[in-house]
Order: structure tokens, then sequence, then C-alpha cells
């Protein structure tokens, strides 16, 4: 079956929704959805999204701008960095004047608190001062991302955005050079759909769930970034991958940075608030990379917190916040506490680990979401992404807390702004014959496959691995292995075979296409992370302990050529911030 649409988004999360906001009455355009649009990714986010409103204390967007740049190592692009903090503003308002609930000060603007890298100068006159946290985290409890998908979802049914939900995008379509169509499997039925369009938006989301211990919904499988890359389309700075600090113990379920930005404390097995010797000045406020670093260190070094099952974990202890602050501010989250742990965070710490959190990494943008097709800046015409499966870069080596749900706003805004602009132009070039050919091969070897792997062994293999070798530290003995042992597992799964081979609702055939786009992402992080001998951001070698700008202040681009990974070279834009060492 094929349909046909000015413009296809393929998912329906924060990016997603707000790029199809932006598509013009008399164009039509579909939003595809392996879920239902309220369950994307976007809607698990907690904390807050960041803007320089400064309605709690004095802030600019220089200061947030700076802070995001020191936050990625230098590596984010600051001609990007600098179009996000200065637009971060307006995009609130907007967001507010959309209906999005946020949380208020006692006087009625919108609330904002602290969290983890962002600072202001202590003396603003003095430009030597020391920088201290800044409350410029905008907020609804610690349910943000959810009133965020929400209130954006609600506005496209207003506007009639066409909506094809449990739909499962298994293939991008490219004719003459131009990206014309995705093709797609219907969950319900297991019928194969072709969608024929001007411009195809991929806003699919990260690839979290290619580790073990992670925050990441189910469906974050890095999909849309395989696909590219099958495709021939490069990724950008697959090597950095952020671990969460705090991710509940063993679970990895994201309990927010916000509990810290209102005054959480990290202490290990002598109750020590250990951050204070790793930095300073913000203490539990450091960066993300930072503070996860520091709880591997305090573990390795015997002061972790052994659990019943052997493994440690440090404790994020809330006890003196009180129950007010703790019922208004993080009711989610110490609700997961007592739900998943049993613990009472009103009266005990909460059991934490770093948990696989976000990519920086992802298809390469340029600053309007047109996608890149090589490191020299050529574009694929009619193809766009935006979110976390994107690398604009913003984020460069390591992404601060509430610049994700920035991100998706402002980029997928200009995305679906850049694609307005493109269909006053566009044609729509003819389709492939049988564009649907290759997805309908990958399904069908998969249905009939009488192979003796396992889908699900392969998958718990995939991710212990990524654990053990390509995490928080990294070192290239273990890396060299993980290539390895991911081709081994890539091989493996060409044996895979299933037990359901019914067409409606196959959730076995799904997580067998997903595993496929697991290993892609897999194989790209590591064989970057391999490649990059330095330590910049979340990309920690314990092998090559220093930031290294001479050699390795660019970005990576791996490209699937010839059946092989090849890597090239971007530099970095610098305009106003000139790279320094980076503490806090
Ligand atoms: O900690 C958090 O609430 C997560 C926020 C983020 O990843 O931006």
């Amino acid at each position: 079956m094929v349909h046909t649409f000015d413009v296809i988004i393929v998912g329906a999360g924060g990016a997603g929704l707000r790029a199809a906001l932006e598509i013009p009455q008399g164009f039509s355009c579909a939003v595809l959805s392996k879920v239902y649009p309220s369950r994307s990714h976007t809607g698990t986010a907690q904390g807050g999204v960041c803007a320089a409103l400064a309605n709690e204390e004095e802030d600019s967007w220089e200061w947030h701008m700076f802070d995001t740049v020191k936050g990625s190592d230098y590596l984010g692009d600051q001609d990007s960095i600098e179009i996000m903090c200065r637009d971060a503003i307006r995009a609130i308002i907007e967001l507010e004047h959309m209906g999005l609930p946020f949380s208020r000060t006692p006087d009625g603007k919108i609330a904002q608190r602290m969290f983890g890298g962002h600072t202001r100068p202590e003396n603003p006159a003095d430009p030597n001062s020391k920088r201290v946290a800044v409350r410029r985290a905008c907020y609804s409890a610690d349910r943000t991302g959810h009133v965020m998908l929400h209130t954006l979802f609600e506005n496209c049914i207003k506007q009639g955005v066409n909506f094809y939900n449990e739909f499962f995008v298994t293939d991008l379509i490219i004719n003459k050079g131009v990206c014309c169509g995705v093709v797609a499997m219907e969950i319900g039925t297991g019928e194969i759909h072709t969608f024929h369009a001007k411009a195809v938006m991929f806003a699919t989301g990260g690839y979290g769930r290619a580790f073990r211990i992670t925050s990441n919904a189910l469906i974050g499988t890095g999909d849309g970034c395989n696909i590219a890359y099958e495709n021939g389309i490069p990724m950008e700075d697959m090597e950095f991958f952020q671990f969460h600090p705090t991710g509940l113990w063993k679970l990895g379920i994201l309990i927010s940075e916000a509990a810290r930005g209102e005054g959480g404390i990290l202490r290990n097995n002598a109750g020590e608030r250990f951050m204070e010797r790793y930095a300073p000045t913000v203490k539990d406020l450091a960066p993300r990379d930072m503070v996860s670093r520091a709880i591997y260190t305090e573990i390795k070094e015997g002061r972790g917190i052994k659990g019943s099952d052997g493994t440690y974990y440090v404790n994020l202890d809330l006890t003196h916040l009180g129950a007010q602050t703790i019922k208004d501010k993080i009711p989610e989250i110490t609700g997961f506490a007592r739900t998943y742990l049993g613990v009472e965070p009103l009266t005990e710490p909460i059991p934490v680990q770093p948990t696989a959190h976000y990519a920086m990494g992802g298809i390469p943008t340029d600053n309007d979401a047109r996608v890149f097709l090589n490191a020299k800046g050529k574009i694929l015409p009619g193809f766009y992404a935006a979110g976390e499966c994107a690398c604009v870069s913003v984020h460069g080596a390591n992404r601060l807390g509430t610049n994700s749900l920035l991100d998706i706003i402002v980029f997928g805004r200009r995305g679906g702004k850049a694609i307005a602009q493109y269909l006053k132009e566009a044609e729509f070039t003819p389709l492939p014959k049988h564009p649907e050919g290759k997805s309908r091969k990958m399904v069908d070897d998969i249905l009939s496959s009488k192979g003796t792997e396992n889908a699900a062994q392969i998958r718990t293999e995939v991710q212990e691995q990524m654990m053990d070798k390509c995490s928080v530290y990294r070192e290239a003995k273990l890396m060299k292995e993980l290539v390895g042992d991911v081709r081994d597992l890539k091989r493996r799964y060409k044996n895979i075979s299933i037990a359901d081979h019914g067409k409606k609702f196959n959730t076995e055939l799904m997580e067998a296409i997903e595993l496929r786009h697991l290993l892609g992402t897999a194989e790209t992080i590591a064989v970057c992370a391999l490649n990059r001998q330095e330590s910049r951001g979340a990309h920690a070698r314990v092998d090559f302990p220093k930031r290294d700008d001479k050699k390795w202040l660019k970005h990576s681009f791996i490209q699937h050529e010839d059946g092989k990974p090849k890597i090239s070279y971007k530099p970095v834009v610098i305009t106003k911030f000139q790279p320094k060492e980076r503490v806090y």
C-alpha cells in the first residue's frame, strides 16, 4: 500500500511533534510512530528544560552558552550552541502559551531550579569570578517531559496533523540522490506500507538500550540511526554516550538530577559527601560525566556500598529535604524509589548507580536539521533529523542536564521551518521500483528462518558487553575485544529464528528487527570509541587520560562503505570560547 504526504516525520517525541507544528496549512504531514505518541521517550524526561529566563536570579543566554560549551568539553559547535541558548527564552514562553503547565514561583512566574553544570559568575562584574550554580531549569515538578509531550501532542491534534501510530519504520527511500519516503510495518497487521513524500524527518530518539543498565525506554533501540547508517549516511561522534549518575541501583530507572538540584547529596559507604573532593565549587551539581566517573572511582577504591547481589552502589540522600519539598518538587522519582526498591526517601537514602542515558552522537545535521552525507558538509536533499537521533552538535562530548528538552524544541522547530521552506519548491521524486523490497525480504527472512540463535540471548550479550567494555571508563584492550564481540554477535544474528510466525502484533519479530539496529549502533559506538585516543567528556580512556586538543578537537564521522565502517573528521566550530581546562 502506498501513502502520499508532502512530509513524513518518523517519531512522535518532542522533536518530531514540534517539527510537525511548523508544516503550513495546505501541505500534508504525517507522523509515524512505533508506539502511541504519548508513550514516546520524551515523556520520561523529568527534571526540566533550561533557559536563562532569570526568574529566580540574574542569568543570561551568554552564561548558558558558556556552560554548554564547557560542559561539552569544547566539542560542541559554538554556532549551534549560540542559536540554542539564545532561542531558549522564546521557546519556553512559546510552550507556556501552548499550554504547558510549568511549576510557578510564589509570584506566578515560571519556577526555575539548579541543574548540573549550569552556573553564573558569583560576581558578574569580575571576569575571573568563580562560578556558582544557577537556577536555570524550568520544570513541572519532576514530570517536565511528560507535560511537554502531552502539550505538543494536543497542539498537533488541534492542527490536524495525521498520525500513523504503531507503525514501525523499516527503511528509508532514497532515489536519484533525493530522500523521498520511508517503508514501515503496521504492527497491528504486519502489513508493509510505503510512504511517498517530498521530505522526511527522522526524530527517532536514541539507543540507550545498547547497554544493560539504562534509563531508556524499551523503544530506545537506535532504529533511525541504524536505518540511516545502512543507507550510507554517516554517524557523528558515536563514541560519546552519556551515563547519568543517578539511575536506581540495578534497574537504571532515572532518578532526576533535580533531586540534587533541590539539595540532594551523594554519599559513599562512610556517609561522606564525596563530590566535594571532585568538584569543590559545585559539588553534587557537577556535570554528569564527572559525577559518573566520581561514583565509579568511589566504588573502585572501596568506598561503594555492597548490595545483596554483590554489586555496588552509592547513596543519594534526600532525607534532609523535608516532606513538603519532596511532595511538591520530586514526587514521581521518590515514588519510583518506593515502588521499585522499597526505599522510603523521606527517611532512607536511595541506592543509585550510573545509567546509560543519552546519545550525544547521531545523524549529522546542520542548524536547520538538514542531514549531511559526509564530513565535508554535502547535504542529502529531502532528509532531515532532529532530537536525540541527530547530532547538530550542541552537546559535544557531554550534554548538560535539561539541554535535551531544549534541543528538541529549538531544533525540531527549526527543522520544521526548513522543511516548510523546502516544500515551496520541492517536487515529488519518483519512487524507485519495489521500494519495500528490502523490508519485505528482511521480515520474510526472519519469519521463515530455521536458525538456531535466539534474539533475546544476543540482545542480552550485546548489552552486557557494551556495559562491561565501553561504559564510563574505557581502554583499548577491552574495546578491541568488544568490536570483535559485536561483529561476532552480528554474524550470529544472521542465524536467528523466532517462535511466533504470525503477522498480527508480532512483538517477537519487532524485537528481532530492533536487535539489528542495536547491533549496528553498538558497532559504531565501539569502533569510534576505540579510535578516539584521548579523554573528553563522556569518553574517558584509562589509557589516554588527558584531553588532546591538538589531535582530537574534531568530530568523528563513521560511514558504512563497501560493507565496512570508515572514519573521517570534521572541524569543531569555535566562535566565542577557546578551549580551556575544565574544572568545577
Ligand atoms: O536528571 C534529569 O532530570 C534528566 C534530565 C536530562 O537528561 O536532561
